[in-house]
C-alpha cells in the first residue's frame, strides 16, 4: 500500500521540491498549512492554527511519516523580542501539537524527520569543522535549534525514529537565498558582506531533498545530520563566483560590518559570521552529494 508522508510547511521552498521528490519515489503526500487549500489529485491539504492550538488530527492519523519544515523565516524581519519568539514558537509549537495527537491516539509513525540548522553551532567565524557531536551554542540561533531539536526528542521518546537535518544555506533556482541575491547582481550591483571571510555552508536543493528521502527510507538514520557541503566557500568567494556568471562587470563593494549591524541589528550575525560543518556523518550512511562544486551548482541554479 502507498505510504503517506505529511509535510508541515510543505508549501514553502523546500517543501515544494520535496513533494515532487516524494511523489516520484511513490509516496503519497499531505501538507499541513495555515491556509485553506483545495486538494490536488496527488496532494491532500490539512489545516492547523497554532495560535488556537488547532490541528486537523486526521493529518497525523493518516500519516506514516512526518517531515517538519514549518517555521517563520529566520531572516525575513529584524529580530525584535516578538520576532524571536515567533521564530522559536513556529518551530516548536507544531511539534508539541503533533506530539499531543500521537500520544492521545497512541499512534505510531515510521519516522519523524525535522529541519534544523547549521546555526546550532553558533554565530562564530572559525576554521573549525563542526560535527554533530559538538556542544550547541548558547546564542539565539543555537538555542532556537536546541529547543527545536529537544521538541523532536519528545517524539522520539514515544518510540518513534527521529532524524534532524541541520541544514546549510539551500541553493535553488529563483528561490531562498539566491532569490534575495540574484536580482541585485543582475542589475550590476553585488556585495561582499562584512569582511567576506565568514564561511557559507551551502547545499543544492536537490541534494537536500534526497537527504530527506533517505531519512525516511533508510531506517538506519537516526539523530542529527549536517546537510551541507564541507568546502572553503566564504561569503567573499560565493559573491565573486556568483558575479562571474554574468556577462558584464558586477560591482562588488564590501559592506562594512558596522553598517550591517546598524541596519539589521542582532540578525546581522547570521550574515557576518559563519563556520564550516562536516558532512561526513551523512556520507557514511552511503549518501552521495550530486552537487559538490560551487560554480557548477550556481550555473545549475541560474540556467
Ligand atoms: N531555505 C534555507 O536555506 C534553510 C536553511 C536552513 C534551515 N532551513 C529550515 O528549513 C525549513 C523550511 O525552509 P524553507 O526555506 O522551505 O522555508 P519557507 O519557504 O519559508 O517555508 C516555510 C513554511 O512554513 C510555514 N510557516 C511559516 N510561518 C509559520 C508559522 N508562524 N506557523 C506555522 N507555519 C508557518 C509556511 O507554510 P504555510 O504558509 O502553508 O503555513 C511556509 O511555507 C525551515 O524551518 C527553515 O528554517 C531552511
Amino acid at each position: 500500500m502507498t505510504q503517506n508522508v505529511l509535510i508541515t510547511g510543505g508549501s514553502g521552498f523546500i517543501g515544494k521540491h520535496l513533494t515532487d521528490v516524494l511523489l516520484e519515489a511513490g509516496f503519497s503526500v499531505s501538507i499541513l498549512s495555515r491556509a485553506t487549500k483545495e486538494n490536488l489529485p496527488v496532494i491532500t491539504y490539512y489545516k492547523w492554527d497554532l495560535n488556537k492550538n488547532f490541528i486537523d488530527e486526521n493529518a497525523v492519523l493518516n500519516a506514516d511519516y512526518i517531515i517538519h519544515l514549518a517555521g517563520e523565516g529566520i531572516v525575513e524581519k529584524r529580530w525584535s523580542k516578538k520576532r524571536k519568539k515567533a521564530i522559536v514558537e513556529s518551530r516548536v509549537k507544531p511539534i508539541d501539537l503533533i506530539f499531543s495527537v500521537l500520544e492521545k491516539h497512541n499512534k505510531k509513525l515510521e519516522a519523524f524527520v525535522s529541519a534544523s540548522g547549521i546555526g546550532i553551532y553558533g554565530a562564530i567565524t572559525s576554521h573549525k569543522i563542526c560535527t554533530e557531536d559538538m556542544t550547541p551554542s548558547d546564542d539565539f540561533l543555537g538555542t532556537t535549534c536546541q529547543k527545536w531539536e529537544s521538541a523532536v526528542d519528545k517524539i522520539g521518546a514515544l518510540g518513534i525514529r527521529t532524524v534532524k537535518i541541520r541544514t546549510g544555506i539551500v541553493l535553488g533556482k529563483n528561490e531562498g537565498f539566491l532569490k534575495k541575491l540574484v536580482p541585485s547582481f543582475k542589475s550590476g550591483f553585488g556585495a561582499i558582506l562584512g569582511l567576506g571571510k565568514q564561511y557559507l555552508p551551502w547545499i543544492h536543493i536537490d541534494d537536500l531533498c534526497r537527504i530527506y528521502l533517505k531519512s525516511i527510507e533508510d531506517q538506519e538514520l537516526e539523530g542529527p545530520y549536517n546537510a551541507c557541503i564541507t568546502d572553503n566557500t566564504t561569503n567573499g568567494r560565493f559573491s565573486k563566483t556568483l558575479a562571474k556568471q554574468f556577462d558584464y562587470a558586477i560591482w562588488l563593494p564590501k559592506i562594512p560590518p558596522f553598517f550591517l549591524k546598524l541596519v539589521l541589528g542582532e540578525m546581522s550575525e547570521v550574515i557576518l559570521t559563519g563556520q564550516r560543518a562536516s558532512s561526513e556523518k551523512i556520507q557514511k550512511t552511503g549518501f552521495e552529494f550530486q552537487f559538490t562544486d560551487l560554480e557548477k551548482t550556481l550555473i545549475n541554479c541560474l540556467k
